[in-house]
């Protein structure tokens, strides 16, 4: 436990030494995608952010504070499970981290035209950021997909009060039912965020059937990938995919870009943004 530990900050430190020269490599790539990554990576670390972006924070976090005091108790009938847990545990233990949000939101926000699939919506923390992020028009969608009903009926009600035109629905369901019915939505994700039933096994499937549905190019972005070790195993598969053109490992997240236009294929990076 603890040499594990020692390792994970020795890993972090090294990545957090070698953070500027990883900076400027991925700046002399010519993939408008790791652009929008590096981007938004040095937007958060510097922490300088527009009035607009500020208010977007600051109403996300609102929402934020409510949930964390939030005493209703949430039954997961729903996996065959007789656990009960307040919706304010579930937002400390499950939820992004503001820092992990802000830079989902600053990705979104720099897509022309988002069409952005969310696996695993929780509480809507990670969905406020994103919606908050989108333009105010109906071209852009957002569809994100959440097992545990009473979930999908206040992530329902936020998105509800950020009131963007956006295209936006919670898919209630267990991902082995809800999965098939998103794949045959008209929809391109051009942004795919897989944070739910972190698991090597769906993970590597729903990587493989979003690869096929997904727009060119796309930003696929995967949470806790060292949650495991069928997590990381997971993602050195997906990393070393050969469709894969750049990956960037944040330890925490891992994403990679595919685009069929660019002739670079599988080009690691690797940075730290934040605990
Ligand atoms: C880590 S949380 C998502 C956190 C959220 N994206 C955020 O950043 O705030 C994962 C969610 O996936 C849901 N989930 C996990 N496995 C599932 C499955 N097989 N079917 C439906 N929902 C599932 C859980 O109920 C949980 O709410």
């Amino acid at each position: 436990m603890i040499s594990r530990k020692i390792k994970k900050h020795s890993l972090i430190l090294s990545r957090r030494i070698k953070e500027g020269s990883e900076l400027s490599r991925m700046s002399e790539q010519n993939s408008p995608e790791l652009g929008i990554i590096l981007s938004a990576f040095e937007q958060v670390k510097k922490a300088k952010y527009l009035a607009s972006d500020k208010a977007a924070f600051d109403r996300c976090e609102n929402y934020r504070k409510e949930l964390l005091q939030n005493q209703e108790e949430i039954t997961y009938e729903i996996f065959n499970s007789d656990h009960r847990a307040t919706v304010q545990d579930i937002c400390a233990k499950a939820a992004s981290s503001s820092s992990w949000c802000r830079f989902l939101y600053f990705i979104v926000k720099s897509i022309a035209q988002p069409a952005v699939l969310e696996i695993g919506t929780n509480v809507g923390m990670s969905g406020s950021y994103i919606l908050e992020a989108m333009p105010d028009f109906s071209d852009s969608k957002f569809r994100t997909m959440e097992g545990l009903p009473q979930l999908c009926e206040l992530s329902r009600k936020q998105f509800a009060v950020i009131k963007r035109k956006v295209d936006c629905k919670v898919i209630q369901g267990l991902y082995e039912n809800t999965f098939p019915d998103v794949l045959q939505e008209d929809i391109q994700f051009n942004a795919l965020f897989i944070d739910g039933n972190h698991q090597k096994e769906p993970t590597l499937h729903y990587f493989k059937e979003l690869k096929k549905k997904a727009a060119n190019p796309a930003i696929f972005i995967f949470d806790d990938i060292n949650w495991s070790e069928g997590m990381q195993e997971a993602w050195m598969q997906i990393r070393t995919d050969p469709e894969v053109n750049y990956s960037i490992d944040l330890y925490e997240q891992g994403i990679v870009i595919i685009d069929k236009s660019d002739q670079n294929r599988n080009v690691d990076f690797e940075l730290h943004l934040s605990y």
